[in-house]
């Protein structure tokens, strides 16, 4: 399975590697991929922490130009300079504070790809939307630009937004609907599987449960990531017949 640890606005120096240092060595016995994506001024430090141990560094974000005169954003092709191989695109965040859209998500992952890092592409509806019965409507078009894509390079994380940060996690009937609807969807536009993570107020209490469900290949950690305790013990949760990948 895939563990992807969103750091969000959180953490320094020091925290990033007093956390290397804990979590680093259980990865050797670890059979899942593991992906830690701090803010950028700690990526080239994490990118050195994490050399020859089983983890991998990703950014949260990243700009769809390769270079140009844009103030403040980080070019995909100086993420991978940096030796970071993932960026998160889309979070929910992202589109509700920063004016994220289908179009532009979909452009930042277009040029990551073209980067050489691989996406993690968030979707996921709000609570007014899913009482409102538009869940899967919602779903089907943040992902409508997926099919441009790689899907070698592929990942979508499901992120139901009323579950991020809230300590209300999605139930496993309802992240096993919206996993199906999203793997069929991406199976017709990229004409293979892509794997699908679960992420919202996932902790090592409700992972047994979340990771077991069908469609999931994983998940996308917020709070719960920053302590390396409770990140470890979420993937020692997901049953046992988590391959490598
Ligand atoms: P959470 O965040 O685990 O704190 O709910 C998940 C995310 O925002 O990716």
């Amino acid at each position: 399975m895939l563990f992807v640890a969103n750091w969000k606005m959180y953490g320094s120096a020091s925290q990033l590697l007093a956390y290397c240092e804990r979590l680093l060595p259980q990865l050797e016995q670890c059979p899942h991929t593991v992906v830690l994506c701090p803010p950028y001024p700690l990526l080239a430090q994490a990118v050195m922490l994490c050399a020859g141990s089983g983890a991998a560094v990703g950014a949260q974000n990243c700009h769809w130009a390769r270079e140009g005169a844009f103030t403040g954003e980080v070019s995909p092709f100086l993420l991978a300079e940096t030796g970071a191989s993932w960026v998160i695109v889309g979070h929910s965040e992202r589109r509700q504070l920063f004016g994220e859209s289908d179009d532009t998500a979909a452009a930042r992952a277009q040029a990551a790809q073209e980067a050489g890092l691989n996406v993690v592409f968030c979707v996921g509806e709000t609570l007014a939307q899913r009482q409102a019965g538009e869940t899967f409507a919602v779903l089907e078009k943040q992902t409508a630009l997926l099919g441009k894509l790689d899907p070698e390079r592929l990942v979508v994380a499901y992120e139901p937004v009323w579950a991020i940060g809230t300590g209300h996690n999605a139930t496993p009937e309802q992240v096993a609907e919206a996993h199906a609807f999203i793997l069929g969807r991406l199976e017709g536009l990229t004409g293979q599987g892509v794997p699908v993570l679960y992420g919202g107020s996932v902790k090592p209490q409700n992972a047994g449960e979340l990771l077991s469900t069908p469609g999931v290949a994983g998940a996308l950690v917020g709070g719960a990531s920053l302590d390396a305790a409770s990140f470890y013990a979420i993937m020692q949760a997901a049953p046992a017949t988590g391959a490598k990948g």
